[in-house]
């Protein structure tokens, strides 16, 4: 039997209200470690609610950089200069491969040997991609079988590489570029498409000075960090849930202020819009390079389409709960170029068909993506959530227009990115 608590969704006809959103996961990550490097103390507003932020900040906490939540859940970090604490313990990375790749490459710069591990789900996934490139780079890594956490790191001095990741992710681009922070000379990473860059504006945001062209992202080592105070952006891909739920119903309005703008991930918003869904974005603001603004969104009727190429990197994180809601639409979706999906949390392509087919959906699960049919009629189900995070919440967003209720178990996995995800949705669905 699945584990965990059980969450029970029902249908219903339309979403309507404002949520605040809380803070984006992939910068809040990012701020956390690189405030840890800073000369001085950070101070983070909006810092992302997820269980996978509170993991790196407790590897930042073991790293000797002591952080605290203050009024307002302003979160501060005390930051040791570019010499991190030896740790007396391994580093629990809880769920978060953006903890466990991205911190690597900071420890893979320090004078001592770290060891970092994570949960089941955590202990399948493949590090591979990081370690190659720091290995590269003088450091010294050992994994399990098959390059699986836990990770042993022996840092030291680094050397300058120019890197070109088989893969597009911006979690190896961050790793490698906070590695070349600790490397004599020029470190670049050439990705195959261009990823999130808040692994480049964060480090500007603290006084790093990163260039930028093309699909090149370029750093030169010993440069110095400073503390910063920053709003955290509204995390989009939480948002996507609510615009997701929003676009199946032409009744729906919905207001959520403060999100993340940046361009690299606001890819669902063209195709909502694309799709027919009316959104529109105001207070448009920039804070440290991310944009920020208020988006205000119509429902409409998502008519589906396909997803592939650079649209797949774009929307890596939002293709759960466009999958999930994908039989409801008047054309379906073909998802293709998706491989990655298969290596996250869980292998989120063979959880989006298993569910779907419980639900009474025709599901094509392919090595690479799905194809899924539009107008289709699902029912209430009885679903896990395969301890994923966005698993748990693309099926409530589905189980919003089936017949009859849906059971998910292990939806306690939400927590993982957003906490307060059910109560949210309770308040907007009606
Ligand atoms: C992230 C990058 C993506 C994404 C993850 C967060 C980041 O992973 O799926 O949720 O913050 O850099 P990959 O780098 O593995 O594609």
């Amino acid at each position: 039997m699945p584990s965990g608590s059980t969450t029970t969704v029902g249908p219903a006809s339309a979403l309507r209200g404002l949520v605040r959103i809380p803070g984006d996961k992939s910068i809040s990550h990012r701020y956390a470690m690189l405030s840890a490097m800073a000369e001085g103390t950070s101070r983070f507003h909006n810092f992302s609610a997820a269980q996978d932020c509170y993991s790196t900040l407790g590897c930042v906490g073991t790293l000797g950089c002591a952080w605290s939540r203050k009024d307002g859940g302003i979160i501060e970090v005390v930051g040791r200069g570019p010499k991190l604490e030896s740790p007396a313990q391994p580093l629990d990375c809880g769920n978060s491969g953006s903890t466990i790749r991205m911190l690597s490459g900071i420890l893979a710069g320090q004078p001592f040997t770290t060891e970092l591990f994570g949960d089941e789900s955590l202990s399948r996934r493949p590090m591979a991609r990081i370690m190659k490139p720091l290995s590269e780079m003088g450091a010294k890594l050992e994994a399990q079988e098959g390059g699986r956490p836990p990770l042993r790191i022996h840092g030291g001095p680094l050397r300058a590489i120019h890197y070109k990741p088989e893969v597009a992710s911006a979690q190896v681009k961050t790793c490698v570029l906070f590695a070349g922070l600790f490397a004599e000379g020029e470190t670049s990473v050439e990705e195959p498409i261009r990823t999130r860059d808040h692994g480049e504006l964060a480090l500007r945001a603290f006084g790093v000075q990163v260039e930028r062209s093309g699909n090149t992202a370029r750093i030169k080592g010993g440069q110095r960090l400073h503390a910063i105070e920053a709003h955290v952006p509204g995390d989009l891909s939480s948002a996507a849930f609510f615009l997701c739920a929003a676009a199946l119903y032409p009744g729906s309005q919905l207001t959520l202020p403060g999100i993340l703008m940046n361009p690299t991930r606001a890819r669902l918003l063209d195709i909502l819009i694309q799709t027919g869904m009316k959104i529109s974005v105001a207070q448009l603001e920039e804070h440290h390079g991310e944009l920020i603004g208020t988006i205000e969104a119509r429902g409409g009727i998502w008519k589906g389409g396909t997803i592939s190429g650079a649209d797949t990197a774009a929307l890596i994180d939002e293709i759960p709960v466009l999958a999930a809601t994908a039989p409801y639409t008047e054309n379906g979706l073909e998802v293709r170029d998706a491989k990655e999906l298969r290596v996250k949390e869980s292998d989120r392509i063979a959880a989006v068909a298993t569910n779907l087919r419980k639900m009474g959906a025709e599901v094509e699960e392919r090595p690479d993506g799905l194809r899924i049919a539009g107008r289709q009629r699902l029912h209430g189900a009885e679903l896990d959530s395969f301890g994923d995070h966005r698993i748990a919440m693309a099926f409530a967003i589905a189980a919003l227009r089936a017949e009859g209720e849906t059971m998910i178990h292990g939806a306690e996995a939400a927590g993982v990115s957003y906490p307060a995800f059910f109560e949210d949705l309770k308040a907007i669905a009606s």
